[in-house]
Formats: structure tokens, C-alpha cells, sequence
């Protein structure tokens, strides 16, 4: 099989055999198959799409580039999740010890930031000592002991995402719903979960800006799980406006803190108990669905989510103590303040340009490898949909001695809107798919 007729038929409109898949995938991962072949085929995969059955080909295909975490000598149902991606997500940080709380086995790899998205390692990275990189049998035994283990993915995991992934970051390959969802998928079902939640994020600042292409997404992901024989459900989340009021490593683990002491910001408590009791349900620790939310609702009002999280902290080399003394992470040196230009009611808070000024006040990377300072960050001090006074504080700044201030007001003001009658109502669960 000569692979420029592979790429010829995809060009042309037809469906890929699994051999030419299996073909494409071995030859991306050991090098066999030049960029410029892969690449002009991510190309036409974008513009001429895939059917159900060749994303399900692709994801296998790329499972089996690398190896399976076997978690199968852990007693209970394993269930995983993952976010497509947004600004001030810190969903799993709550998440996943809220539901090992509520007896529910939550192995979790996460990833650093994307772009102008932030990513759970930096956060947790943020918290003195933590480890990221335990290696699986040190994983297993925080999963063991904790119920719950955040770490970050293995080399070995899905590497042909990894070639896939950084020849998408530079061809414009990154828009295609296949291709997102093979390569989340094929991450997720080689981390040896028997079942997993989805938060496809929709909006301003997530990958899929439109209801109909997230839930497109959604759907495509749960099918691949499914056929896979991992039960997955989707939730679809509003990503217009940051989730909560923290964006940033440090500010966004303090908020973590507040939220699972009950005084968090009520969206991210929200999140957080809608996803976990999808996950008590799918791992069969309650089959009423009332029940599962007064499951999780009393774990993380007892204090038994935190005590989970800090357990968890202790376990992966961090300091527990940040539950009594926030002074333990780190703070940015400087605070400035952007105030309100005019009274109204606030009818937007863009997300992407609130996550773009985070980063350039160094809380992202602008180069694969780059340092994040884990101080700096924004803090909005009002929600969409508010009503503000002329001068009100509106967001707060953290910076180290003026780095990256200026480009971050400007995005910031770009980002605010502010108008005299107030915007719709915008629900933070937009859909769910089972
Ligand atoms: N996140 C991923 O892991 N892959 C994609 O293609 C997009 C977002």
C-alpha cells in the first residue's frame, strides 16, 4: 500500500480501510511515514471529516501505539475523567476528591496548559513538594490508600497522539472533531478506567465556541468510549466566562481550598457535584440518582472531600498543611486593580482574553517546556451579569513587578463589557449525554 494513494482517497471524499488507519498510526509513531505525508493527511481528514466507525479505527490504533495502565488488581469501578479544556478550570482538583470521598476509585492523568487554557499539573506543581510524577506502582498505591491520584501522562501512553498532536499544533489540524476526539480519547482509555465523565466545554473560551459543536464533540467521544467498552457520559459546561473567579496555579489551588470548605465560588461547586455524581452513579456506589447528589453534597459539606485532597496532597510529597495556612503557596508580589469605566450591568467577561492575560503575566507558557511562575494570575471580583458602580474593583491583577501588566490590561478591558441592561442567563450545565 503506497501511502500517497491513502491520502489521495481521504482527499477525495472516501472512508479510510483499518488497515490504511493502522497503517497511518504505526507510521506517524516510529517515524516511517515523513511529516509532510502525515500532515497533508490530518489536512484532508480535517476538511473531508470521518465516519464513526474510522474515529473508533483511529482511536484504537492509536491505544495500541503505546501501553495500557492495567489497573485491574484495584479493588472497585475506576472511574476517570477528563475536560476538553478552559480558563480557571480547576473542576478536577474539587472533583476527583469528592468523589473518592464518596468511595469512588479516581485515577487521574492530567495535562499542562494549552494555549490560552490552564492545566491541572501546573496547578497542583504550584503546592510546595507535590509530585507529579510518580511512577505507576506509586500511583497505584495513592489510589489504593487515597481513593484518588493526580499525576501526569506517562511517555508511554497513546505516543502517537504525541507526534499527531504537535504536527496538528502547526498545519492548522487542530479543528476537527475526529481528530480531538481520538486523540482525548485515546489518552483516556489507555489509563485503564472501567468508566469515565467527559466536560466538553462550550463557549468563548474553549476549543468548541458553538452549542452544536460540543455537543457534536460530546457525542463522538461517548460513542468511542462506549464501543470501547468503558462506560462515558458527557457533560456540556458554559466556558463564556472563567469558571469561578480565579485564574492562575496558585490563586486557582486557593480557590480549590475555599470551594471544598463550602466557601468557593458556587459555579465551581456546581461542576464539580453535578460531575461527581455521574461518577458515583456510573461506578454503581448508588443507583438513585437523589441519592448519589445527597452522597456527594454530604462529602463535601463534612469536610471529608478536603481531608480526601490534602490526603492525597500528603501522599504525592506536598505540604497538607495549605488547609490551615494558604500562606504556604506561593503569592505574587504585586496586586493592581482594574476598576469599573461606567455603571451598568457587566455582559461579558471573555474568557479566552482573561486566560491570555493570566499568561502573559507568566501563569502560562508561551514555549513547549517554558517555566510558569505559579503566583501570578487574575482574580475577577464580580460575575457576569452584575451590577457594578463607575470605579467599582473589577479584577485584580497578581503580578511580579509589572511582567507582562500592561499587554494584561489591555486584554482584560477588551474582555469586560459593561451595558445598561443586563445579558441573558446563560446556565453553567448546558446538556449532558449518556
Ligand atoms: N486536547 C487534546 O488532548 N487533544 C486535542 O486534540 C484537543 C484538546
Amino acid at each position: 500500500m503506497r501511502f500517497v494513494d491513502v491520502i489521495a482517497r481521504k482527499r477525495d471524499g472516501h472512508g479510510l480501510s483499518r488497515e490504511e488507519i493502522d497503517l497511518f498510526v504505526a507510521g506517524a509513531t516510529d517515524g516511517s511515514i515523513p511529516d509532510y505525508q502525515c500532515s497533508a493527511l490530518l489536512m484532508a481528514i480535517v476538511l473531508r471529516g470521518m465516519t464513526d466507525q474510522e474515529t473508533a479505527w483511529l482511536t484504537d490504533a492509536m491505544v495500541r501505539s503505546g501501553d495500557r495502565v492495567d489497573l485491574s488488581d484495584i479493588p472497585g469501578t475506576k472511574v476517570g475523567k477528563h475536560s476538553t479544556g478552559g480558563v480557571g478550570d480547576k473542576v478536577s482538583i474539587v472533583l476527583a476528591p469528592l468523589a473518592a470521598a464518596c468511595g469512588v476509585v479516581v485515577p487521574k492523568m492530567s495535562g499542562r496548559g494549552l494555549g490560552h487554557t490552564g492545566g491541572t499539573l501546573d496547578k497542583l506543581e504550584s503546592i510546595p513538594g507535590f509530585r507529579i510524577d510518580l511512577t505507576i506502582a506509586e500511583f497505584k498505591r495513592v489510589l489504593r490508600e487515597v481513593g484518588t491520584s493526580i499525576i501526569g501522562q506517562t511517555a508511554s501512553l497513546a505516543p502517537a497522539d504525541k507526534t499527531l498532536y504537535a504536527l496538528r499544533d502547526v498545519t492548522a489540524t487542530i479543528e476537527s472533531i475526529p481528530l480531538i476526539s481520538a486523540s482525548i480519547m485515546s489518552k483516556k482509555l489507555a489509563e485503564g478506567s472501567n468508566a469515565l465523565v467527559l466536560d466538553v466545554k462550550c463557549g468563548d473560551g474553549a476549543f468548541m465556541k458553538d452549542p452544536a459543536q460540543a455537543r457534536a464533540l460530546a457525542v463522538s467521544m461517548v460513542a468511542i468510549g462506549t464501543h470501547a467498552g468503558v462506560r462515558t457520559e458527557a457533560v456540556i459546561t458554559d466556558m463564556e466566562s472563567p469558571l469561578g473567579c480565579a485564574i492562575g496555579n496558585s490563586l486557582e489551588i486557593i480557590e480549590c481550598l475555599h470551594t471544598l470548605k463550602g466557601e468557593g465560588p458556587p459555579d465551581v461547586a456546581d461542576v464539580a457535584v453535578r460531575l461527581a455524581t455521574r461518577m458515583v452513579l456510573l461506578a454503581g456506589v448508588e443507583t438513585d440518582q437523589r441519592a448519589a447528589a445527597r452522597r456527594v453534597e454530604d462529602a463535601l459539606h463534612s469536610g471529608r472531600a478536603l481531608d480526601t485532597f490534602l490526603r492525597m496532597v500528603e501522599a504525592q510529597g506536598g505540604n497538607p498543611r495549605i488547609g490551615d495556612d494558604l500562606k504556604l503557596l506561593p503569592q505574587a508580589p504585586d496586586v493592581d486593580i482594574i476598576r469599573a469605566p461606567r455603571a451598568g450591568y457587566v455582559t461579558q467577561l471573555r474568557a479566552e482574553g482573561l486566560g491570555r492575560a493570566s499568561n502573559v503575566l507568566g501563569a502560562g507558557r508561551t514555549k513547549v517546556g517554558e517555566p510558569v511562575d505559579h503566583a501570578v494570575g487574575i482574580v475577577t471580583r464580580v460575575t457576569r451579569g452584575a451590577r457594578v458602580e463607575v470605579d467599582q474593583p473589577l479584577i485584580e491583577l497578581h503580578h511580579r513587578e509589572g511582567r507582562g501588566l500592561e499587554a494584561a490590561r489591555e486584554l482584560c478591558a477588551a474582555a469586560l463589557a459593561i451595558a445598561d441592561q443586563p445579558p441573558p442567563h446563560r446556565d453553567k450545565v448546558l446538556g449532558e449525554i449518556r
